[in-house]
Order: structure tokens, then sequence, then C-alpha cells
């Protein structure tokens, strides 16, 4: 099971990221897979925004992993964001111990993660961005943990 919504403009996958927060609970993992450039970080910003993450989210290429403390309704405290996409071998991102870092009120959400989502070990999210001629992404949510949050996933976008 999928759900699909179109973003025609940064703005809108920015709104997509916020409106996907509300879907979010304490521990989980979203993994976002597309090509350089599709849209990751942009979204990732929107669902800062919309777990009240307060200081400036960026891409995480260099440091692999950021923690952005959150004040929201949602029980989150804290917002890892993950880039592996420099990382060389899966031992590495074994390394990030992702999964145990993501505490009992925390959520992780890791770009190029479907490069490592057999490391995981747990249900998940996956999100796919694919760009359109007209320069506009089509978000695609699918994993275990979408299938299993499907009623706060139809208010997100179309099955
Ligand atoms: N529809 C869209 N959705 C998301 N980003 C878009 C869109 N149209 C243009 N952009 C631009 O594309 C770039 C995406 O970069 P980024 O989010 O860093 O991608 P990634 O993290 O996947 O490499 C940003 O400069 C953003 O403003
Ligand atoms: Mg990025």
């Amino acid at each position: 099971m999928s759900w699909r919504r179109y973003c025609a403009t940064a703005p809108e996958a920015q709104g997509a990221g916020e409106a996907f927060a509300r879907v979010l609970r304490p521990g989980d993992i979203v993994l976002l897979s597309g090509t350089l450039g599709a849209g990751k970080t942009t979204f990732v910003q929107g669902v800062a925004k919309g777990l009240g993450v307060l200081d400036r989210v960026t891409s995480p290429t260099f440091t692999l992993v950021r923690e952005h403390a959150c004040e929201n309704d949602l029980g989150i405290t804290t917002l890892h964001h993950a880039d592996v996409y420099r990382i060389n071998t899966l031992d590495e991102v074994l390394d990030l111990a992702l999964g145990e870092l993501v505490e009992e009120s925390g959520v992780a959400i890791v770009e190029w993660g479907d490069l490592a989502a057999t490391l995981f070990g747990r249900d998940v999210f996956t999100i796919e961005f694919d760009v359109d001629q007209s320069e506009g992404r089509m978000l695609s949510v699918d994993g275990a943990l979408a299938a299993q949050r499907a009623d706060e996933l139809d208010a997100w976008g179309q099955r």
C-alpha cells in the first residue's frame, strides 16, 4: 500500500513534510530515497517545522547526523536527521547505530536511507522522490509503518 502526493514547488514539498509530521510517532524511522537534488532535505525542513524544531535544518552531508530538539503535541522531543550518501560501507552506517539512536521520544529521518534499509531491523516508512519534466516532485510513501498508519496517511495523500 502506498500514498502519493505531488509537489509542484519547493514550498509545496516543505508543506508535504510539515503535514507528514502529523503522521509521526515517537520511535519512528523514515528512509528517504531519490537522486541528488530530488528534494529530500527540503522535505525534512518541512517535517522539522511540523515537529516544532526551532533551529535551522540544513543538509547533514558532512556531519552525517544532526539532532534537533523539538516541541510539539506528538510526544516527539528530538529529530535525528541523517544523510548516509557519503558513507562508503554498510559497516559505517552500522556504526551510526541509527536504530538505537532513536530513543523512545525521538524520530529519525535518513536521506539515502534505502541504501541502509536492511540494517534497521524494524518497521519503517520509506519515501521516494521522483522528479518530473516540469521540476515537480512526486512523493510516494510506503513501508510497513505506512500500512499501520493508513488512516493518518489518507489525510496526507492519495492511495
Ligand atoms: N517541487 C520541488 N520539490 C522539492 N524541491 C524542489 C522542487 N522544485 C525545486 N526544488 C529545489 O530543488 C532543490 C532540492 O534540493 P534538496 O532538498 O537539497 O535535495 P536532496 O536533499 O534530495 O539532495 C532545492 O534547491 C529546492 O528548492
Ligand atoms: Mg539532501
